[in-house]
């Protein structure tokens, strides 16, 4: 198995919300080649344990391994809220969250020292924001909200109009961001689908910070220091697994990632224990 700069970097996510990483991520470094493994048969992850999604990670990183990856990201947020020490503990290659990157990215932008973060259930209960915001900026007043119903509309292309704005209301409402909130992290891999909406709701006083793209510049820098940046004019591939049917992925993926998918294939997970 190798696990050299030649080889291409594991995506994962609980099924297609983490094309939005994956997105930001080949914009950040196009000649790199990617494996997205969305693991569709068992989506959602949000409203999961933590102890049932670790094992889901840990089956996801052993199919991306023997793609020959040479790092991981952890694209969903609940995973990386759950599973990071266990992923990292045993995988040979080292492994980016879309967590810490965020945070960082929130304590850089906040002038008040007030961030709200909006996640899934899973994500918001871990209180994984919290510990990575206390690491790059301790003392900041963080207000989280758990917002499962974005998922199911952002999935459904109801990203505009009065259904998701009535949601947004209602989830960013009842004091989530009062009292000088400047930021908002994005903590879940469908939300910046709804951006806009959220923003509009969110009024011009408040920062949205999309983890994607944070992610894909923490990606960057781990290649660099690790002397993994692929060097060499060898072809850039795509490819993309699923756990279930490719054909509703394939549909709905193309508008997480904003451009048509092809060939994506499916395959089995092998649960360890
Ligand atoms: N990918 C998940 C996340 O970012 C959202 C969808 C799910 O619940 O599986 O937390």
């Amino acid at each position: 198995m190798r696990h050299d700069r030649h080889g291409p970097i594991g995506v994962f996510d609980s099924g297609v919300g983490g094309l939005t990483v994956l997105k930001a991520l080949i914009d950040r470094l196009p000649l790199e080649s990617t494996v997205y493994l969305g693991d569709t048969a068992r989506v959602p992850y949000g409203t999961k344990s933590g102890e049932v999604v670790t094992k889901y990670s840990l089956a996801n990183a052993d199919v991306l391994l023997e793609y020959g990856i040479k790092l991981l990201v952890v694209a969903c947020n609940t995973a990386s809220a759950v599973a990071l020490p266990a992923l990292r503990e045993a995988l040979p290659v080292p492994v980016v969250g879309v967590i810490s990157p965020g945070a960082s990215v929130a304590a850089a932008t906040t002038k008040s020292g007030r961030v709200a973060v909006i996640g899934t259930p899973g994500t918001i209960a871990s209180g994984a924001y919290q510990r990575a915001l206390e690491v790059v900026r301790p003392g900041l007043e963080l207000r989280t909200r758990a917002c499962p119903l974005f998922v199911p509309l952002a999935e459904e292309g109801w990203v505009a109009g009065d259904v998701p704005r009535l949601v947004a209301e209602r989830y960013l409402g009842d004091g989530l961001l009062s009292g000088g909130v400047d930021t908002l992290v994005l903590g879940c891999t469908h939300y910046p689908l709804l951006q806009g909406v959220i923003h509009a709701v969110a009024g011009p006083g408040v920062t949205l910070v999309d983890s994607a793209r944070a992610t894909a510049d923490r990606v960057a820098e781990v290649l660099h220091e690790r002397d993994l940046v692929k060097k060499e004019r060898l072809a850039t591939e795509r490819h993309y697994l699923v756990t279930d049917t490719p054909a509703r992925f394939a549909e709905v993926g193309a508008r997480f990632l904003g451009h048509p998918i092809s060939g994506a294939s499916q395959i089995d997970l092998k649960l360890r224990g």
